[in-house]
């Protein structure tokens, strides 16, 4: 069985992230989403709520095969090797995270040459969007229906009362 890691701190998951997911998982037998824990980038939401938030986003999707989400801490290629992962999903907006990727990439597959990193472009729609610019708009109180999925926006508002 194909196992895919699909990592990140989905802070909060945006509907690009939700591309990444639905068009990843076609590609192998087993997707796992994984939540990056001890972010230096000192998230929103705590793991159990990113977890809880991209759970409750894939139970309104159809037709999606069985994805899990986990939370790791650690060095994201032992996640990988302890879940027996193959390839590891990144997706790429555009070239300004090319170099950040693939240093990580090259990195990762320095520490264990079994796995491989596999970029997927961003769908044109979404090339633009980041979670940052999402909790940017949202701490303004600005619209964001048309960033992130519906179930999740009241989450997102509820945290900036
Ligand atoms: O959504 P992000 O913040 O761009 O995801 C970044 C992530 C989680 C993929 C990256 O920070 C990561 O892999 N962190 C775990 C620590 C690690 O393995 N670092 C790479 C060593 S070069």
């Amino acid at each position: 069985m194909k196992v895919g890691i699909y990592p990140g701190s989905f802070d909060p998951i945006t509907l690009g992230h939700l591309d990444i997911i639905v068009r990843a998982s076609g590609l192998v037998d087993q997707l796992i989403i994984g939540v990056l824990k001890n972010n230096a980038k000192k998230p929103l939401f705590a793991v159990e709520e990113r977890v809880a938030m991209i759970e409750k986003v894939l139970g309104e999707q159809y037709n999606l095969p069985d994805i899990q989400v986990k939370a790791f801490d650690g060095l994201l290629i032992d996640f990988a090797a302890k879940e027996d992962a193959a390839i590891i999903v990144r997706g790429l907006r555009a070239i300004t995270d090319f170099e950040y990727e693939l240093q990580i990439a090259q990195t990762n597959h320095k520490l264990n040459h079994k796995i491989d990193t596999v970029f997927f472009t961003t769908s044109v729609e979404y090339s633009y969007l980041s979670s940052s610019a999402v909790k940017e708009i949202a701490s303004f109180g600005g619209d964001i229906t048309q960033f992130v999925p519906g179930c999740i926006v009241q989450d997102i508002f509820d945290k900036y009362k």
